[in-house]
This record gives C-alpha cells, sequence and structure tokens, in this order.
C-alpha cells in the first residue's frame, strides 16, 4: 500500500531544516558547492556538494547561497541550487520512500515572497514532490507552538526579520513587516567595527559568525569579551566588549522600532495584549539579552513580555509539517 509521507520545511537563506511525519528532523546550512576545476572534482568525488560538508570544503569550491533576504535569487544557477538543496533535505528525511509514495510538503518562505518567488518554488519542487503548500514563515512559528490568539511573531532569520500579528484568522498584509536586518546584516556591522578598531587582523565570514553566536549580546553588562584573533598569522587577543554589544544593538534597535510600529497600529482594545505576547524566534532570538531588550524598549507603551521559543531550529519546519498534515485541499498549489 501506498504511504504518504507530510513534510515541513523551512527555507532558510543560512539554514534550512525539514521535519517528518516519520519524526524525522534534519537540518543543514543552505548552499551547493561545485568543484571549481578538474583537481576539486577528483577531490570531492562527486558533482557537487551540499551545507556543511560544501562549507568545509570550500577553498575547491564554486559556493552557491541560493537564497538573499529570504527569498531565492533568480537566476539560473540559484534556481538549480535551490532545487538541489530542496531535493537533498527531502531524500536524507525520507529515505524509505518506496515508488509509490506520496510525498506532501509545506515550504515556509517570507510573508513578502512575491508570485515569482512561488513560482520558483514550485518549479524547484517539481518531480519529487507531490502536493505542495506555500506558506508564510511567521505563520509557521505560530502554528508549531499553538498560538492562533493575539500575539506577534518576530522571526529573526539570517537574511530577513519577519513580523507577524497574528489574531485567530490568517494574517492580513497590513498584519506582516519584513525588515532587510538579520543576521548577515549584524556580521556586516561586526566585519566594519572590528577591522575599524583592528586594521589588519584576519577575519572571515565563519570567524565573524562564530563570535557573533557564542558572544553576541545586547544586555546593559556583559563580562569582558576577548577573543584570539590573527595578524598576518601571528596570534593576539582582541577585547570587542564594547563593539560586539554597539554593533548588537545595530540589529535589535531596528527590530524594536517595528515592534513598536505593529503595536501601536493594531486595534486599541488588543494592544495591550499584543505588547504581553510577543514571541521571538528564528536563530537571531538566540542572541543573548534579547527579550529584555525588547521588553525595555516597550516600557513607556506600558510595557510588554517577550519570549524567546524554545526550539529556534526547527519551529518553523515543525510549524509547517503541521499546516502540513491539517491544511485543507482548497489551500495546495498544484503541481
Ligand atoms: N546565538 C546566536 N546569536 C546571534 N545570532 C545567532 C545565534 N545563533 C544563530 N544566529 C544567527 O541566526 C541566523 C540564522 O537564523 P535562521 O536559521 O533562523 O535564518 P534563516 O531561516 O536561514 O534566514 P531567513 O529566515 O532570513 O531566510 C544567522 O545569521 C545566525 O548567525
Ligand atoms: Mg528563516
Amino acid at each position: 500500500m501506498a504511504n504518504i509521507f507530510y513534510v515541513g520545511i523551512d527555507l532558510g537563506t543560512s539554514r534550512s531544516s525539514i521535519a517528518t511525519s516519520t519524526g524525522k528532523r534534519i537540518s543543514t546550512i543552505s548552499c551547493v558547492g561545485y568543484p571549481k576545476d578538474v583537481i576539486s572534482r577528483k577531490r570531492v568525488g562527486k558533482d557537487y556538494l551540499f551545507g556543511e560538508e560544501a562549507l568545509e570544503n570550500r577553498l575547491s569550491l564554486n559556493m552557491v547561497w541560493p537564497l538573499a533576504d529570504g527569498v531565492i535569487r533568480e537566476d539560473e544557477k540559484s534556481l538549480e541550487a535551490t532545487r538541489l538543496v530542496l531535493k537533498h533535505i527531502i531524500a536524507q528525511a525520507i529515505s524509505e520512500k518506496q515508488e509509490s509514495d506520496k510525498i506532501y510538503v509545506a515550504i515556509g518562505v517570507p510573508a513578502q515572497a512575491n508570485i515569482n518567488n512561488k513560482k520558483a518554488i514550485i518549479e524547484a519542487a517539481k518531480g519529487f514532490v507531490d502536493k505542495l503548500l506555500i506558506v508564510s514563515e511567521a505563520f509557521t512559528v505560530a502554528y508549531s507552538i499553538d498560538r492562533f490568539d493575539e500575539c506577534l511573531i518576530v522571526d529573526i532569520g539570517a537574511g530577513t526579520t519577519d513580523l507577524c500579528r497574528m489574531h485567530g484568522s490568517i494574517p492580513d498584509e497590513d498584519d506582516q513587516i519584513t525588515l532587510n536586518i538579520a543576521g548577515n546584516f549584524l556580521d556586516g556591522e561586526l566585519t566594519k567595527a572590528i577591522l575599524k578598531k583592528f586594521p589588519d587582523v584576519q577575519i572571515s565570514p565563519q570567524i565573524i559568525k562564530r563570535i557573533k553566536e557564542k558572544y553576541g549580546y545586547v544586555s546593559d553588562v556583559s563580562e569582558p569579551i576577548k577573543v584570539t584573533l590573527t595578524k598576518r598569522g601571528i596570534f593576539a587577543e582582541y577585547d570587542i566588549t564594547d563593539i560586539l554589544r554597539e554593533c548588537c544593538l545595530k540589529l535589535t534597535n531596528p527590530i524594536s522600532k517595528a515592534i513598536q510600529d505593529m503595536v501601536g497600529t493594531f486595534d486599541p482594545d488588543f494592544q495591550e495584549k499584543l505588547r504581553n505576547n510577543i514571541i521571538l524566534a528564528g536563530g537571531g532570538s538566540r542572541l543573548k539579552g534579547i527579550d529584555i531588550a525588547v521588553e525595555k524598549s516597550l516600557l513607556e507603551y506600558g510595557g510588554g513580555d517577550a519570549d524567546c521559543v524554545h526550539d529556534a531550529e526547527y519551529c518553523g519546519s515543525v510549524g509547517a509539517l503541521k499546516m502540513c498534515i491539517e491544511m485543507p485541499e482548497e489551500y495546495w498549489e498544484k503541481i
């Protein structure tokens, strides 16, 4: 008898994750690497590598990051890479699939993904997905934690921060805002600030990301943060306590401002409830002190309550999986 596999996917700029009805959870970096030349083809022994494996071998590879600012880039290479990422992550999660089995997939995309992007995803999924549901990312977060009452979801990703006001029905267009200020933006600011204070230290995007993820904070106080970096290969310690906080605030201040806007333009009878039900999700919600910083920014509005989701890595894909299982027929895309 044919089985139906239900699958939820969070297709992210930096990471993509998948959750299946058979209980699998896999997360991977959203990139594909193609061998640069005949030597690198020999070294890697394959036509392309994915995710972590690609990143580890990046010196031999031409890396393609198919998503930018949360949406699929529209050039051929990116479309192909998106297809490979989807195919690869699904194949990894559903290794037991038989020929006659069906795969139904719900994919979370940024609220403002346009029609071309939805088309691109439908194209990318053709051939290995039997039914497809395209859903708004922030909405998948609400679904994963069963929050359909008044609350504000703030999904802080790598390319975008998506805010979505929930009020017990499908969110409207004006319930959603997308900011291009997110993890990648913070990486850029941190790179500039470190190089300004310590010219000639050697940093790479990976080093910056590691520093940010390990030490980043927006609380008022912190112990001194000293990182070891090199200058022409020579190690030394550098104190980045202050610049790290200043950079992180450049991320959280605009997010707090957007939260204030979302609250301030909501039905006044429900503003208090919204203020007290702010849910921070996405990788950026792991930034130390971000919940308290958001709450503080709401003090002059009467205070607020912000909480980070417990499972920033999988809540998008788990929510998408729930939607995939529950959604009535008319919401599905035709493939
Ligand atoms: N502890 C941490 N502190 C700060 N930032 C973090 C932390 N952990 C992860 N991040 C950042 O979160 C971002 C990744 O989050 P997430 O996986 O939600 O993004 P994405 O879904 O790939 O992106 P998008 O939603 O924009 O497409 C990266 O920029 C990553 O560096
Ligand atoms: Mg995301």
